[in-house]
């Protein structure tokens, strides 16, 4: 995925777009440019690397326009490179347009384009973008036109924002795939791949549904399909504040999200148990679907990352309390598969930034074959909340570290509530339901203190940050928190980790144990533990240095591990709301320790909007 901002008002554009990108870097940060209209002629500068380099560039430049375009990057179809970094101009250097997306037919297009006579400076997909606009502007001298028949030429996902030096008073956006939110501004308006570069100047956005473009004015703005029928949008409130994207003196994001979880835990459940009886659920999203979410007879839980990891302890979840079996599947192979899906299967579909691209697709593929889509996500209006059929807002508030943490375990907590809602309906309601509804409105307390414990996790960073390789055990509810250990080590401090069920690893990877080699158990007391103790004494026999996640009060296992990290008890079902946060915070710390760069990790970017 990649960022985009465009502006065009009374202001000097530049330093609003340069400020709005960088609250984009998680997108992708490969290389940066911008582009916009000064006395009638366009401008445009890039840069590699970080947005700062093009700040500084532009710094240098005495750049003053009422309307332009930004871009940071995440390549997909050439290196990262000047040349290769957007904005895209035409062959008169006339018209500039920013992409995010895959055009998928770009080859073919490119072809006819240089037959023509077109001159391309780039080997990405997104230049064709800009010759084909270029071209029927040629023939048709109408820039709205020339965008609209462009984009009937393409394949592929695109949300993008042009400008063109010959109507320089109109800023056009479109949307096929990856995401576009237009925001309203007084006498001002913005487009934005998210809300994130938008609120500290407005609330009030409209978000561009696929096949729909915007042409924007100082004025006003229009939309249409790209088929040219005029749509009506509503416009929406946002509710983030601008403070909730900033650092609040947390040295990176991820940290910050990492010591909100007290919050957003709570935040997932507020408003979600009935005053009358705190047993049972309420899911504001969900009302008006009972009679199906009461009748199908299988679920298949897609995702990708993180978010499947989460989806592995729903299938746990919902098979114990409801008996209806669960599949989880990823979501990139469950799109080509030509899966088992019906008007009897719930596909959950789970997200936090609701743009995956595979996620999406998985979601369209299910419709098509006439299931049932919940969507879980974190992002309100977010492509995918807004193609499932109902669904489940995290309320995590923006996650930007690009390492997921708060919003794993809100996919948890509701995953947790979507079980016992269903339980509900289906009057599966027990005794147990009541326990569950109790200790998790525990959970936050407990995850504050496990996180006042943060020098402990500080020092065993300090032993083990120059490990080369990992290995995360757990068993039951807690393999899956073994698999997101492994993921958060790998992704932030490039350290090899892998993640397995504690028995599995007798099965060949117990011959990598060395003293080199630390293994996290996960080694709570739960109805695992005394198998979890027999793994431990395996590696342990092996020389395997091991770090066991305990139950507090557990001391006879400060014999049998090297280190010991303690949590609170809670139901196994919730544990892995509480034994993901010192895996969280190992990761974060030897990463820091490693001088990596946590909230933008090499080749990541925050959401893969791109296949
Ligand atoms: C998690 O730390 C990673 N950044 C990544 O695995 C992420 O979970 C995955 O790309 C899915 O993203 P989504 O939840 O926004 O769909
Ligand atoms: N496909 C375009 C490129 O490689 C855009 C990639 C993105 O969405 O970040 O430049």
């Amino acid at each position: 995925m990649c960022g985009i901002v465009g502006y065009i008002g009374n202001r000097n554009a530049v330093p609003i777009l340069i400020e709005g990108i960088k609250r984009l870097e998680y997108r992708g940060y490969d290389s940066a440019g911008i582009a916009g209209i000064s006395n009638n002629n366009l401008f445009c500068h890039k840069s590699v690397s970080k947005v700062v380099f093009l700040e500084e560039k532009v710094s240098k430049l005495d750049l003053d326009t009422n309307i332009g375009i930004v871009h940071t990057r995440w390549a997909t179809h050439g290196e990262p490179s000047i040349d290769n970094a957007h904005p895209h101009v035409d062959c008169k250097g006339d018209i500039a347009i920013v992409h995010n997306g895959i055009i998928e037919n770009y080859d073919l297009l490119k072809t006819h384009l240089e037959s023509d006579g077109h001159v391309f400076a780039s080997e990405t997909d997104t230049e064709v973008l800009a010759h084909l606009i270029e071209k029927f502007f040629d023939i048709d001298g109408d820039f709205e036109l020339a965008v609209r028949n462009a984009l009937k030429h393409v394949v592929g996902a695109y949300g993008i924002a042009v400008i063109n030096s010959k109507e320089p008073d109109k800023l056009i956006a479109a949307k096929n795939g990856s995401p576009i939110v237009v925001a309203i501004g007084k006498d001002e308006y913005f487009v934005a791949s998210d809300v994130a570069p938008i609120i500290e100047h407005t609330k009030d956005v409209v978000y561009l549904d696929d096949n729909e473009m915007a042409t924007i004015t100082k004025d006003g703005y229009t939309t249409k399909t790209i088929d040219n029928v005029p749509t009506s949008k509503k416009v929406e409130e946002v509710m983030w504040d601008i403070d909730m994207i900033e650092r609040d003196g947390y040295d990176h994001f991820m940290l910050k999200e990492i010591h909100e979880q007290p919050v957003s835990i709570l935040n997932a459940m507020r408003g979600r148990f009935d005053h009358g009886n705190e047993c049972l659920v309420k899911l504001g999203g969900l009302e008006g679907h009972e009679d199906v979410l009461a009748k199908f007879n299988r679920i298949v839980i897609i995702a990708c990352g993180t978010s499947w990891h989460a989806g592995l302890i729903g299938e746990y979840m919902i098979e114990a309390f409801l008996r209806t079996p669960v599949e989880v599947e990823y979501a990139s192979e469950f799109r080509y598969r030509n899966p088992v899906v019906d008007s009897e299967t719930l596909v959950i579909a789970i997200s936090q930034s609701g743009e995956t691209a595979d996620t999406l697709a998985g979601v369209k593929l299910a419709k098509e074959m006439h299931a049932t889509v919940l969507g879980v996500c974190n992002v309100v209006g977010s492509s995918i909340a807004r193609e499932s059929d109902f669904g489940i807002y995290l309320h995590a508030g923006p996650e930007i570290g690009v390492a997921s943490t708060k919003a794993f375990t809100s996919q948890i907590t509701a995953l947790y509530l979507l079980t016992l809602y269903i339980a509900n309906l289906r009057n599966v309601t027990t005794l147990f339901n009541c326990n569950l509804v109790e200790a998790l409105k525990a959970i936050p307390d407990q995850v504050a203190s496990i996180l006042k414990k943060e020098n402990e996790i500080e020092a065993l960073a300090e032993l083990y940050k120059s490990s080369e390789n990992f290995l995360y055990l757990g068993r039951g509810y807690n393999y899956p928190v073994a698999l997101e250990g492994a993921l958060k080590l790998k992704e932030i401090s490039y350290i090899h980790a892998e993640g397995m069920p504690a028995a599995e690893m007798k099965h060949g990877p117990i011959a990598l144990i060395t003293k080199d080699m630390p293994v996290v158990f996960i080694a709570i007391q739960d109805a695992a533990y005394q198998k979890a103790l027999g793994n431990i004494r395996e590696v342990a026999a092996r020389g395997g240095k091991v770090i066991a996640i305990g139950t507090e009060g557990d001391d006879s296992l400060k014999e049998k591990a090297d280190h010991v990290f303690y949590i609170p008890k809670t139901i196994d079902m919730l544990t892995p709301l509480l034994s993901v946060i010192p895996l969280q915070l190992l990761a974060y710390k030897i990463a820091v320790m490693r001088e990596c760069d946590v909230d933008m990790p090499r080749n990541l970017a925050k959401s893969v909007t791109v296949e």
